[in-house]
């Protein structure tokens, strides 16, 4: 098998048919864009519980599709085509009308719904599970009737929790610290489960560490749950003056400079090595794989602030604030799998995400839920 070294999705030639479940969020949004440019048709199902219908339209535009029917779009040659369902993963139904939506057979599955948010998964647990893991099991369940074996599986850099190993390769023990964690290591758990059953199921587990930024053009974006708690969104809400200043949380971190450390990637990354796994798994044999997706750099909350001042050209008011419960001093992810097995590096450095995550959020696009 052959894989290409920079990321490039290849020119636009007919490919399969795929499914992205959370397919109008902020991460399914972009991959859908990557996916379309290189040929491949969609079906994105989506609840709307977290995005618009509109992200359909601007997902369309973006990949030079036009208006074909109702919520579906296709390139003027006929191919590919996108199209737009809104459906919940929990339910049997508008999974089996996602698969029988268009002749084509649905070749792969981009599972990326559900709910995210570490805080309210702590106040409702139960909607977590509910979303996240009944949401897999009802896909995994529907996958099988529709015999589509092929799954790329959004895990999280959260899995790896209190494991303190720096930088963290895909071997370090999972400890989840809360149950948004908890949902995606168990999620992962039952995709292990799968794979061993044998049944020929080729599944490539991600785990994202902490992607920011935006499509450069500023169309889509992330459309954070208001009010948001991720650093780069609060960074940028201050910035634009909808709030006052950003707390710090925590200046006496064992790192360089006492604020916590992460490894920000940007989502146009992310959408390359979903690109990237999909193609694997269709072109391998039967697998279960765990990859790490970050950029291997660490930067620290006091890095990011001076990096989108300068961009922005706004002052960030900042105050230190006690630590916040459950945060590590330091998440940056060990790479070196990604690459070798997807040829996927991260190749988009901190300025940029702050240019293009702060494009969107100055956006009129950005700033309402329109
Ligand atoms: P997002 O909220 O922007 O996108 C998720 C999409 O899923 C939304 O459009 C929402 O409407 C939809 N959805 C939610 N529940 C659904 C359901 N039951 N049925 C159908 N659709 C449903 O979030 P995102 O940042 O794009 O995250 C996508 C995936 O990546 C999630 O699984 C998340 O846990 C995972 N992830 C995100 C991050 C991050 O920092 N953004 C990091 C690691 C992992
Ligand atoms: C980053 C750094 C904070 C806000 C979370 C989830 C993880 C993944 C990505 C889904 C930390 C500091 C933050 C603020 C601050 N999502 N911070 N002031 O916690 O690394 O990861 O999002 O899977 O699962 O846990 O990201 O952006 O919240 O925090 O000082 O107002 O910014 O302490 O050091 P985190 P984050």
């Amino acid at each position: 098998m052959t894989h290409s070294h920079d990321n490039a999705p290849g020119p636009r030639q007919a490919k399969p048919a795929l499914l992205i479940t959370g397919g109008t969020g902020f991460i399914g949004s972009h991959t859908a864009v990557v996916l379309l440019e290189s040929g491949y048709s969609l079906v994105l199902v989506d609840s709307l519980i977290n995005s618009t219908r509109e992200v359909g339209a601007r997902i369309a535009q973006l990949a030079d599709l036009e208006p074909w029917g109702d919520h579906l779009w296709r390139h003027a040659s006929g191919s590919p085509w996108l199209a737009l369902l809104q459906g919940d993963v929990r339910s049997a139904r508008d999974l089996d009308r996602a698969f029988s939506l268009m002749p084509n057979r649905i070749a792969g599955v981009i599972h990326l719904a559900g709910l995210k948010s570490v805080g309210e998964s702590s106040d409702e647990p139960l909607n977590y599970w509910d979303a996240n893991v009944s949401g897999s099991i009802t896909l995994l369940r529907a996958m099988e009737k529709h015999d589509c074996k092929t799954l790329v599986f959004s895990s999280s850099a959260a899995v790896y929790g209190e494991t303190q190993e720096v930088p963290i390769s895909e071997s370090a023990p999972l400890r989840p610290t809360n149950p948004y964690a908890r949902t995606k290591a168990a999620i992962e758990q039952i995709l292990q489960d799968l794979a061993a059953s044998r049944k020929g199921w080729r599944i490539s587990i991600l785990r994202y560490f902490n992607p920011i930024g935006a499509h450069p053009s500023g169309m889509i974006g992330e459309h954070p749950r208001m009010p948001p708690t991720n650093l780069f969104p609060v960074l940028c809400q201050v910035a634009n003056g909808s709030r006052e200043r950003v707390e710090v949380f925590g200046d006496d971190w064992p790192t360089p400079d006492g604020s916590g450390v992460r490894d920000y990637l940007h989502v146009l990354d992310l959408a390359d090595g979903h690109a990237l796994a999909i193609r694997a798994l269709l072109e391998g044999n039967a697998q279960l794989t765990q990859l790490n997706l970050g950029t291997g750099r660490g930067w620290s909350v006091l890095d990011l602030i001076a990096c989108l001042e300068k961009i922005s050209g706004r002052a960030i008011p900042a105050v230190i604030a006690p630590r916040r419960a459950g945060d590590v001093a330091v998440s940056v992810a060990d790479p070196s799998r990604a690459q070798a097995v997807l040829g996927w590096k991260a190749r988009r450095g901190l300025e940029e995400m702050c240019r293009d995550g702060w494009a969107w959020f100055s956006s009129s696009h950005g700033c309402s839920h329109d």
